[in-house]
């Protein structure tokens, strides 16, 4: 199997800088009716402390691969996967 590191997918969602806010746009539209709107889980888990559970390559596959229903598959640009992520990363770990 393909590292998710080296997908080229991957490699250039990282090679942008995310803006947060637009992210968190998107995350109110796509994600906050299964994940909470501060992604603090709702049908889906929480999502607070994700990065210290998940790297990069993992978040982003996640959010494209579809690979755990009933999470569907996003087929976003990849700045907009930039941003989501930096979104993501503003759920910290609530202690
Ligand atoms: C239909 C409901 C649904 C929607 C919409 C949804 N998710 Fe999920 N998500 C889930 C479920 C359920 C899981 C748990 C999957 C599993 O591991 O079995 C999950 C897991 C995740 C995980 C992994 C969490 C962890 O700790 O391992 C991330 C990251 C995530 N979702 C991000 C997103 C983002 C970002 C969006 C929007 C682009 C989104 N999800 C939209 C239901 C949803």
């Amino acid at each position: 199997m393909r590292s998710a590191g080296r997908d080229p997918y991957v490699i250039a969602t990282r090679s942008l800088s995310g803006d947060a806010e637009h992210g968190g746009l998107l995350f109110r539209i796509n994600c906050a009716g299964c994940h909470g709107i501060a992604g603090q889980g709702l049908v889906g888990p929480s999502l607070n402390g994700l990065e210290s559970r998940l790297n990069d390559p993992q978040i982003i596959q996640q959010v494209v691969s579809g690979q755990t229903p009933p999470m569907p598959r996003f087929e976003i640009e990849p700045q907009d996967m930039a941003d989501l992520l930096a979104h993501l990363k503003t759920f910290t770990t609530p202690e």
